[in-house]
């Protein structure tokens, strides 16, 4: 994909959501620049189908290290049945390849019988539920957790190897540098680092305002993982404590977050905290086990 063809990759992604969803396409996914912000945060992961010249198709890669995720993977609504999206995905499953992606995976409707033929085409089977997540924030206590924005630029590189140190006791090789720089050198939000005994706790990747993909009025909290251990459940109550005291301070109504319903402690955690299931997705895995989220971890990877 080229920057020039963002415009276009853009408005495909909004006109197809809205026609698929049968809602408004001057509305649906309002405020998500998911397409320049991928774009934006990898541009080697960013690829267009073009015809002629015109851009009829995208999709975008996320390379977390050992795991990977795709999406929003659309085509034009005028070539929808054309065979454009399974193109798409073969370049999609070559760039996995290429970056020697172990667990690679996705986020799609539950019910839909069309995208999950797709996908198993390619090797990715359902597994379990995504809870998406809300909750209007109003305890503000947990404000003074450190900000990612608030290290110095020689800070920014120790803080970034602590955070690969947490996400590989997680699953091995996991690393979201890529998105903690995606977000701080695009304005996208913030991350927040808890720490304990100086050590690195917990971690968590919130996205909003105009830039981000949050929806307009959203704190959208994209990865969060407590470091496994006895006080696991109390760092992810801490961390997300902590994404609600940002959106209190950014006077954001509502905060969303995906949630693995296969992390059973985290889904249940996360109602305690008081968050409400929106509606479900089904995530799908390419190979065996089940990458980031099991039973005992404590981690919101929203996939959307
Ligand atoms: C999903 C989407 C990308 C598919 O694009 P497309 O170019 O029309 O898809 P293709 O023509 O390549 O078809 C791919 C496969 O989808 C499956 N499929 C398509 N229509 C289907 C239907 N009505 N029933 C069952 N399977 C269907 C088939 O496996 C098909 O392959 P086949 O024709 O060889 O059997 C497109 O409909 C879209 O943009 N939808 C809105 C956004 C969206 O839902 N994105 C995916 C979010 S995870």
């Amino acid at each position: 994909m080229a920057a020039e063809d963002l415009r276009e990759a853009d408005r495909i992604f909004r006109v197809a959501f809205a026609t698929y969803l049968g809602v408004d396409p001057q509305t649906s996914m309002s405020g998500r620049a998911m397409v320049r912000g991928r774009f934006g945060t990898d541009p080697s992961g960013a690829i267009a189908a073009v015809d002629g010249g015109e851009v009829i198709g995208s999709n975008f890669m996320a390379n977390w290290g050992s795991f990977g995720f795709f999406g929003p993977l659309t085509v034009n609504p005028t070539r929808w049945k054309q065979g454009i999206a399974k193109r798409l995905m073969e370049e999609t499953m070559a760039r996995f390849d290429a970056w020697r992606t172990k667990h690679a995976a996705l986020f799609t409707f539950a019910d839909s019988a069309q995208h999950q033929t797709l996908y198993q085409r390619f090797g990715f089977w359902p597994r379990f539920l995504t809870g998406i997540m809300h909750k209007v924030p109003s305890d503000s206590s947990m404000r003074s957790s450190a900000r990612y924005s608030q290290l110095t630029r020689d800070q920014q590189p120790a803080a970034l190897a602590e955070a690969r140190d947490l996400c590989n006791e997680l699953l091995e090789g996991l690393d979201v540098s890529i998105e903690i720089e995606g977000i701080a050198g695009q304005s996208q939000g913030e991350t927040i680092l808890i720490r304990s005994d100086s050590r690195l706790e917990g971690i968590a990747l919130c996205h909003f305002g105009s830039e981000s993909e949050a929806g307009d009025k959203s704190l959208y909290v994209k990865f969060a993982a407590a470091r496994p251990g006895p006080n696991v459940e109390k760092t992810f109550a801490e961390l997300l404590g902590a994404c609600e005291a940002l959106a209190v301070d950014n006077g954001l109504p509502d905060i969303e977050a995906g949630v693995s319903t296969e992390t059973v402690g985290a889904y249940k955690a996360m109602i305690r905290l008081g968050f409400k299931p929106a509606y479900f997705g089904v995530f799908m895995l390419r190979g065996g086990g089940s990458a980031v989220y099991r039973p005992d971890a404590y981690v919101v990877a929203d996939l959307r």
